[in-house]
């Protein structure tokens, strides 16, 4: 990765001589006559250090470190300063520069200094990065399961974390696969390096190309600034792409591109960049089906699915409920100054009975509504939301002997439908069909809403 230097001096002379100074040491540089223009580089590009001169017109060195101090705290300012002037240089130390060079600057000094600098930002802002990470890590849990599904995920994500093989984890929505995701990056030994997330279905295709692969200044309308992509960002650390069923053709294969050769070029822009990343994909679609329909590139597809991990719905791994529901529980009580204990017997049953179309979300999102609406130390079915309990009461199905085949699958569809409100996705869900084969059968049964 190519560093920017910005070097502001009102002296053409000095200006463009420590320009290719530093073009020498290998950085991109950009030139300032004053701290005005410095400024407006600053915020068009990103600039990795900024040398400045004190003494100029409009906005002078001093008021150009206390400005980049303010709104750029992570770009270091090395002060250049006449003979004589050591008392402004010591004030500048004390306001924040990185250190200063008296005129005329000795080149191997600069270069050892703007080394340092550098390697300086490049930790505050990995500590940054971490810091935030950290923050997003405390809200998650931890992959709670004790099931024989949960710990045989465990065990895979474990063997092969430290691996730089590719991962694609497959489930519905809801089901923890973000929280793979994050295992599969803090168990490697990449962890201590950026794990940068893209959720692919958020973005239209051309936002969505120029976050992956950043685009130059110019590359299209409203690009004002050279911006690195979450690739580049991303380097020697974990790239996550979330609902990656969701992205189009030509995304698709500049994805593949990266994984077979670790290379692309930022959107409008010429230079090929390389990157070392480890790529963890998700998609609660069939990729598979995908594929069939000429929506999803087959050869992509086996770059991501090097390893998948399904991880399979809450209803088919039931055992996992009450610890689930434990951890939201204390979870959602230290959030919310409540002291929900526990649970009575009769919303426990409901609780592990229930299908949970929308999995652990929907889990953890009722567990959090029950606490916070308790009104006593032991939550009860009435704290639990309409959509669970509505049906509660009675969850079995009676079929007759007698009954044909047919008789009782028009039974189950109708007692399904009538447990979720008529929600057919819930309904599908729950039954472990596909919409499509839902509404055909309801058409064949003439199953009322
Ligand atoms: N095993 C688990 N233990 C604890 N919390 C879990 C577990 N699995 C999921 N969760 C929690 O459930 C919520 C949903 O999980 P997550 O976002 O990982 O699902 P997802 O599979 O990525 O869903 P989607 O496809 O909708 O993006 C999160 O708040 C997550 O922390
Ligand atoms: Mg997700």
């Amino acid at each position: 990765m190519t560093f920017n230097v910005l070097v502001v001096d009102d002296e053409k002379n000095i200006r463009t001589g420590l320009g290719k100074a530093m073009e020498l040491d290998g950085y991109a540089t950009f030139e300032a006559e004053d701290g005005q223009e410095a400024l407006e580089i600053i915020e068009r590009e990103e600039i990795d250090l900024v040398l400045a001169d004190l003494r100029m017109p409009r906005v002078s060195g001093q008021e150009l470190l206390t400005r980049v101090v303010d709104s750029f705290p992570t770009i270091p300012v090395i002060i250049l300063t006449g003979h004589g002037t050591i008392e402004t240089a010591v004030q500048a130390m004390r306001d924040g520069a990185f250190d200063f060079l008296t005129k005329p600057v000795n080149l191997d000094r600069l270069s050892l200094l703007a080394k340092r600098a550098l390697s300086t930002r490049e930790l505050v802002l990995q500590h940054r990065a971490l810091q935030a990470e950290l923050e997003t890590h405390r809200q998650n849990q931890q992959i709670i399961g004790k099931s024989p599904e949960m710990q045989r995920i465990l065990d895979v994500v474990r063997q092969v974390a430290p691996t730089k093989a590719s991962v694609l984890i497959t489930g519905e929505s809801g089901v923890g696969k973000e929280l793979v995701a994050d295992a599969l990056h803090h168990l490697s030994d990449r962890r201590d390096k950026p794990f940068v997330k893209v959720h692919c279905a958020a973005l239209s295709e051309s936002l969505l190309e120029s976050e992956l692969f950043g685009h130059e200044k110019g590359a299209f309308t409203g690009a004002i600034g050279r911006k690195r992509g979450r690739f580049e960002l991303a380097n020697t650390g974990t790239v996550f792409l979330d609902e990656i069923g969701e992205i189009s053709p030509s995304v698709q294969i500049k994805i593949l591109r990266v994984l077979q050769e670790k290379q692309f070029e930022r959107v409008g822009g010429e230079a090929t960049i390389n990157v070392d990343v480890r790529i963890v994909a998700a998609t609660n679609r069939d990729l598979r089906v995908e594929i069939e329909r000429g929506t999803f590139r087959e050869d992509l597809f086996y770059r991501l699915n090097v390893v998948n991990i399904q991880v399979p719905p809450l209803r088919e791994r039931r055992e996992d409920i009450p610890l689930l529901t434990a951890a939201f529980i204390r979870e959602f009580s230290r959030e919310n100054g409540k002291t929900v204990e526990g649970i009575d017997a009769k919303t426990r049953s409901l609780l592990f009975g229930y299908p949970w179309p929308g999995n652990i979300r929907e889990l953890r999102n009722s567990i959090e509504s029950a606490v916070v609406l308790a009104k006593g130390e032991i939550l009860t079915v009435d704290d639990l939301p309409p959509s669970i309990h509505d049906g509660g009461e009675d969850r079995d199905v009676r079929i007759a002997l007698g009954s044909t085949m047919a008789d009782a699958e028009r039974e189950i569809i109708r007692a399904t439908l009538a447990s979720v409100n008529g929600n057919k996705t819930k309904a599908a869900a729950t039954l472990g069909i596909g919409r499509k084969t839902l509404h055909r059968k309801i058409a064949e049964y003439a199953i009322e809403d």
